[in-house]
């Protein structure tokens, strides 16, 4: 009697802990057996792009993100529109914005070469967010992959604010990626992203041309380059981090403090509110910076992933099969 009480009890933690759990299944090791070189492959392709420009590194680190943020880490993001379908590249957080596709074709295209028809596009673009941090100077972690491509995308979730826009308040920022489940020092640390990279003047215009928690210096030098009525200037460039622009570092937080965060969503972190506190610690500490920085980054790659017979993998990132 006892047994079978016992037996019963380890059948139904079993099921609670399969069903309760949709990431259950990536680990660090899904293909070891099946495509060993997988991790090499991405990171010599990451290198020689970076090489080539660094900042597609963070571009590379922003596709992962506008992925996860939509429907989950499932490639959604990659699918070209089509005359029957309409995906996400033309939503208004990506227009003329987000970059890398090229670069996750050239990945794929190897990867297939040496491991046809195993390796999905999701995982592609995990994989190569961490080798992008890496190159540029940041923390390493070990990625979970096993996540499967989608068969569709979603222009209206990615138009509907789900990927925060910036003129986020602090109060959005910390809903949109709690609808996610991810915490509010997941937020404030992964924003620390914008280390790297660039932003194109509208959006952050109206920041430089009409807000007061903004070092004054900084404002002057940053319309320079960015005109204040909207139209022809609306796509010059101005890096997000004004200290070292292509190194993944904690100058972040520092800008913050100094009241030189380029977009309204980066300096609504330290502007009296909650989180100044966050802030204040991680320009302090850049190894607390690139610990929490490691742990949110896991945490947003285990966003609603296909996994087991959800799914499919893509053998062009670009299309469905
Ligand atoms: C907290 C909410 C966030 C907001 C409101 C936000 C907003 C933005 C905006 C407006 C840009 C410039 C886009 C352009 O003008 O073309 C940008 C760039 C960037 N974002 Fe974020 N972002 C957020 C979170 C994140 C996260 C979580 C990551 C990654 C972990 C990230 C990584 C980046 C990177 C690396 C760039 C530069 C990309 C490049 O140079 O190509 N951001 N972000
Ligand atoms: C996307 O950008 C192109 C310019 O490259 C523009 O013609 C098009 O109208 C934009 N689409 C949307 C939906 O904003």
């Amino acid at each position: 009697m006892a047994i079978i009480v016992n037996l019963l009890l380890i059948f139904s933690a079993t099921i609670l802990i399969m069903g309760n759990t949709s990431s259950a299944q990536l680990s660090t090791n899904h293909y070891k057996k099946t495509c060993p070189n997988v991790f090499k492959v991405v990171k010599s392709v990451v290198k020689s792009a970076v090489g080539k420009e660094k900042r597609m590194g963070a571009s590379l680190l922003r596709l992962h993100f506008h992925d996860c943020f939509v429907q989950g880490c499932d490639g959604s993001i990659l699918l070209d529109d089509t005359s029957s379908f309409k995906g996400e590249k033309t939503a208004d957080p990506n227009n003329n914005s987000v970059r890398g596709y090229d670069v996750i074709d050239v990945i794929k295209s190897k990867v297939e070469s040496v491991c046809p028809g195993v390796v999905s596009c999701a995982d592609i673009v995990a994989i190569a967010a961490r080798d992008s941090v890496v190159l540029l100077g940041g923390p390493s972690w070990e990625v979970k992959v096993g996540r499967r491509d989608s068969r569709t995308a979603s222009l209206s979730a990615a138009n509907s604010g789900q990927i925060p826009p910036p003129s986020s308040t602090l109060g959005n920022l910390i809903n949109r990626f709690r609808a996610k489940g991810l915490s509010t020092k997941d937020m404030v640390v992964l924003s620390g992203a914008h280390t790297i990279g660039q932003a194109r003047c509208t959006s952050f215009r109206t920041r430089i041309y009409s807000e007061t928690n903004i070092d004054s210096f900084f404002a002057r030098t940053r319309r320079g380059n960015c005109p204040r009525t909207p139209g022809s200037g609306d796509n010059k460039l101005a890096p997000l981090d004004v200290k070292t622009p292509t190194s993944f570092d904690n100058a972040y937080f520092k800008n913050l403090i100094d009241k030189k965060g380029l977009l309204h969503s980066d300096q609504v972190l330290y502007n009296g509110g909650s989180t100044d506190s966050l802030i204040k610690s991680y320009s302090k500490n850049p190894k607390a910076f690139n610990k929490d920085f490691v742990t949110a980054m896991i945490r947003m790659g285990d966003i609603n992933p296909l996994t087991g017979s959800k799914g499919v993998i893509r053998k062009n990132c670009r299309k469905i099969n």
